[in-house]
């Protein structure tokens, strides 16, 4: 933890124009700063900063903020990330609190680690620019494949030459210590051997430009050598969570708002020699849940380039379910037989590269369709197969605006009723809420993997923060009428409380008929109309639930109970601690035949439905209202044409009121 007194250092010392000007070409007019937004695409400048108010702000986008708000969205920082990134550029030591000896001594070894891979990087790079053989031997190999010197550079090559321990010795006379030699894979365990020999070498950066890790790749074309070898992971290296090049590429993918994902090294730095930067690699592993997280901090949108072969299809096939989870705009694009991107940029550049993308990236979702119906043509019983794998793709979309796109199209491509496809959709997204639960079950107090943390890696990928009391309003003074319970007493009505109720106790429960959860059913019936509610208490509830719901986060009581909100949790205690939850004057406001039903805990499908329907007879019998103040107001003014328009409006509003009551059913309600 920071101290309050050095965020305040921090922010007094940070100066805007500085800031910006990390990221952004900034020009003077005036006693202003003008430049390209860099958070829309523009040509003509309308991104402004203000020294003098120590702000920014775009006219284009109407983004505007200091420079903790400009490093948070431009570089998706999280506020504490930002105010360490200030104190580093300002030279201020943070003294923070709270650091376990543990985590000082893990700190420490990582600072170290980093070190002697920094003396391994400048070893390998001496060998390659400033030695004969490295010149003649790998030098040569990098320009056979078309690398200029600048990008050798750019991404820390070199060479590692066929010698026992060359770089053991190197180590000793500067100073390096053995011990840490092993620890980061560069020499055998006991001390006698190098690890890379005879291999041109990769740096693999980790997220802050740091040499997290090298590989080492045989000139030799013999079979017998393994091509790559990479170094073992260590407390700095954890491939699930290292993407080769997004270094390099972060600034680039941000700038187009795309990731460009390929399979290897030399498909990386190629692209990015001929202009294409915005490009990583998942390092011939398949595509990791932290590997797309670190994508998703940057863009939504992801774009796999793989070799046209089958096993390059498969390969994609298999990534893309999981970069959907992540709600990823994915595409696909297949290169012609015998190509990769390296070799396809190499033989025809990155203008005929771009043009290449163009022409034949393909929507993931809309690929697999075509793909799969290609390859089940002739065959029923696979087609049948065919529509469960792709709806369960489609399922795993936590984007329900987005599912149902995806599910007209495809119904469309396979010729199946959109229906079919929708009833199948709701079966597994029940299904897997189900299987997400049972999880979280059996491993209590842990929903979400936020993976290891990475000693110096100054980007750790995290779970979305809990909201902040200070994201919720204050607390309604409110008239507290004497008898009454506090609930009674917050702004919205009864009606409302009941929807909140529903969704914080039973949210995560199934509906036997439709298949969806209390929750889905709720927010998919009312919203639309979340900034209904009169009771701001409740609407940030709805809101965040829906919030929740969309970014595929199951959540139940506890969540509620738990809540960061003092106020959520008390509400959600005395929801949980009622146990006959109707509001004590239900049955004579309502009629309810209370004992005439069951306890709600059995009957939450019908008693949800019911809170529903009151909650919208409640918000039409409002609109009734109002619609009848501007006929009487009309009507006063002498403004006849207005008076029969809010007639016809007022008929409207009457006949959806005893729509919704006829659904009441059992439910009489007044008026
Ligand atoms: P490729 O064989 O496509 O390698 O493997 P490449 O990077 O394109 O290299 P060139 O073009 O043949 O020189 C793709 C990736 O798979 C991993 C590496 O990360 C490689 O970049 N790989 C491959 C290994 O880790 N070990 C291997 O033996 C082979
Ligand atoms: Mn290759």
């Amino acid at each position: 933890m920071i101290p309050p007194r050095q965020i305040q250092d921090v922010l007094d010392a940070a100066r805007i124009e500085d800031v910006v000007g990390e990221f952004v070409t900034l020009k003077r007019r005036g006693v202003n700063l003008i430049g390209l937004c860099p958070f829309h695409g523009e040509k003509t400048p309308s991104f402004n900063v203000n020294p003098a108010r120590n702000i920014f702000k775009c006219f284009g986008c109407a983004k505007g903020g200091d420079a903790v708000t400009f490093l948070r969205e431009h570089e998706k920082m999280t506020y504490v990330e930002a105010i360490r990134w200030l104190a580093k550029k300002y030279g201020i030591e943070l003294q923070e609190i709270e650091r376990t000896p543990e985590q000082l001594a893990e700190i420490q070894l990582a600072d170290s680690l980093y070190i002697v891979n920094e003396f391994g990087l400048k070893h390998f790079q001496q060998q390659l620019f400033d030695t004969d053989e490295g010149k003649s031997v790998a030098l040569s190999y990098f320009r056979k494949r078309g690398l200029r010197e600048e990008t050798i550079r750019t991404f820390g090559l070199g060479y590692a030459p066929d010698q026992r321990d060359l770089l053991i010795r190197d180590a000793k006379n500067t100073g390096h210590s053995l011990d840490l030699l092993k620890k980061v894979g560069l020499c055998s365990q006991d001390g006698s051997r190098d690890f890379f020999r005879a291999r041109v070498m990769f740096a693999i950066h980790n997220l802050s430009g740091k040499v997290a890790a090298f590989a080492g790749r045989t000139m030799s074309s013999e079979k017998t050598v393994p091509k790559y070898i990479n170094s073992p992971e260590t407390e700095i290296y954890v491939k699930n969570k290292t993407l080769y090049g997004l270094f390099q590429a972060r600034k680039a993918i941000r700038q187009h708002d795309e990731c460009l994902l390929v399979e290897g090294y030399m498909d990386v730095i190629s692209l990015y020699q001929a202009g294409i930067e915005n490009v990583v690699a998942s390092s011939g592993t398949s595509l990791t849940e932290g590997q797309l997280q670190l994508i998703r901090r940057h863009t939504d949108n992801l774009k796999i380039l793989y070799d046209g072969d089958a096993a390059g299809v498969k390969a994609a096939l298999r990534g893309l379910d999981l970069a959907l989870e992540q709600d990823l705009n994915v595409k696909i694009c297949l290169f012609p037989d015998g190509h990769d991107p390296d070799s396809y940029v190499q033989e025809f550049g990155g203008e005929a590269m771009n043009q290449f993308m163009a022409a034949n990236a393909k929507d993931f979702i809309l690929f697999k369709t075509e793909l799969l119906l290609e390859e089940t043509r002739h065959d029923p019983v696979k087609r049948a197969g065919l529509i469960r794998d792709i709806v369960g793709s489609i399922a795993r979309i936590p984007d329900p605006i987005k599912r149902s796109v995806y599910l007209r199209e495809c119904a469309t491509l396979m010729e199946v009723a959109e229906q079919t496809l929708s009833a199948e959709l709701n079966k597994i997204i029940a299904g897997s809420i189900r299987k997400k639960e049972d999880k979280a079950a059996r491993q209590p107090g842990r929903a979400s993997d936020s993976g290891p943390f990475i000693p110096g890696d100054e980007w750790p990928t995290e779970v979305p923060p809990m909201p902040s009391d200070a994201d919720f309003p204050p607390d309604q003074p409110f008239p507290v009428e004497p008898g009454e319970p506090r609930r009674q007493t917050r702004g919205g009505a009864v009606q409302e409380r009941d929807v909140i109720r529903m969704l914080i106790q039973y949210g995560n429960r199934t509906l036997e008929q439709e298949q969806v959860t209390v929750a889905e059913y709720i927010l998919s019936d009312i919203g639309d109309s979340l900034d209904s509610f009169d009771d701001p208490l409740y609407a940030k509830i709805a809101i965040e639930c829906q919030n929740m719901l969309l970014s595929g986060r199951s959540f139940d009581h506890h969540y509620f109970i738990q809540h960061p909100s003092a106020e959520v949790s008390e509400l959600t205690i005395n929801i949980l601690s009622e146990p006959w939850d109707y509001s004590p004057n239900w049955e004579g406001m309502w009629n309810y035949p209370l004992q005439n039903q069951k306890m709600p805990d059995l009957n939450f499908d019908l008693d949800m439905k019911q809170a529903l329907l009151r909650f919208k007879l409640l918000k039409v019998n409002k609109m009734c209202d109002q619609n009848l103040a501007r006929i009487k107001a009309a009507s006063l003014a002498g403004d006849d044409e207005s008076m029969m328009r809010y007639m016809k409006v007022q008929q409207k509003l009457l006949a959806t009121r005893n729509d919704i009551a006829a659904k009441g059913g059992t439910v009489i309600f007044p008026k």
